[in-house]
């Protein structure tokens, strides 16, 4: 592990601070204010009818205890280097943030889970999310992908230390999944990650590439146009590898043209939007 510089610890630092207090702050009066029935958040499209398609079971997990990794260096390497570096306090820094988000992202998928759905994380990070999805699909599996060997590894160990069974590891960049991955899964559950692709088009075609008929894909990322101005400062200057957040209008056009039938888009939280897109 390389020990951070001045700068990139004063980063660490500050981000952490901005993420805390914006769940402090901001998510926790939101959802006070969603039980008293006083927050109403923004929607657009239709949101998909509840029902599971029957899930596929598990396959992957049965074939591959161990993660699979992928040879050398891959290309694009140099946009996830940061995380490996992060790996270790990623946890400290960012789930104060994003555990509501999980929450709500999880909330809105279980209407459309089958217990033996197979599910893919493609950036599950240290694998927190994916975790908790395996427990939702006991019958089924959830693959956790992610292009940092750094954090692919942490996530492996999480689940092995948790004793989930029914889970997968890929290193693979999103955009260039395995043939395995091909119109494999129920759902994809992606949360936190966007922002971070060089090219969200060719993740949304990924997405669709590697979804079964009648999937879903399920993104939670920052959403509306206030909040894409307003993180983006300290987006660049702290969040490492930060390509670019969206709007929902933006979600919308992406997965439309990326072959996905229907998008509904909602922000579930002030400031993150949740897309549910229909193959
Ligand atoms: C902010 S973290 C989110 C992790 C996790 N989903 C969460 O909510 O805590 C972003 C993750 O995206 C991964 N990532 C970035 N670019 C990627 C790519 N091209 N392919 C796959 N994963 C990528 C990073 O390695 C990192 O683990």
């Amino acid at each position: 592990m390389v020990a951070p510089s001045p700068e990139r610890h004063l980063l660490n630092h500050s981000l952490a601070m901005a993420l805390l207090s914006w769940n402090l702050h901001v998510f926790q009066p939101a959802l006070a204010l969603r039980r008293l029935g006083l927050y109403r958040p923004a929607t657009l499209g239709d949101r998909p009818e509840a029902g599971a398609p029957r899930g596929g079971g598990p396959d992957l997990s049965l074939r591959h205890a161990q993660p699979v990794l992928l040879p050398g260096e891959p290309e694009g390497y140099e946009s996830v280097r940061a995380f490996d570096d992060v790996a270790h306090l990623y946890e400290a820094v960012v789930r104060p943030f994003s555990d509501p988000i999980v929450d709500e992202t999880v909330a809105l998928m279980r209407p459309y889970l089958a217990p033996s759905a197979r599910i893919l994380d493609p950036s599950a990070g240290t694998g927190q999310a994916a975790i908790r999805l395996s427990r939702l699909v006991p019958e089924g599996e959830v693959v956790a992908a992610d292009l940092s060997r750094g954090m692919l590894e942490q996530a492996h160990e999480g689940a092995r230390r948790a004793g989930c069974r029914n889970m997968a590891f890929f290193q693979a960049d999103v955009a260039r999944p395995p043939a395995a991955f091909a119109g494999y899964f129920d759902a994809i559950f992606c949360c936190l990650s966007f922002h971070h692709y060089p090219d969200g088009a060719a993740a949304a075609r990924a997405f669709r590439g590697a979804l079964a008929p009648g999937g879903r894909a399920f993104v939670a990322d920052a959403g509306p146009a206030w909040f894409v101005e307003l993180a983006r400062p300290i987006s660049m200057l702290a969040d490492p590898g930060f390509v670019r957040h969206r709007t929902g209008e933006e979600f919308q056009r992406l997965f439309l043209e990326a072959g996905f039938s229907s998008v509904f888009w909602i922000e579930a939280l002030p400031g993150i939007g949740v897309t549910i897109a229909s193959a």
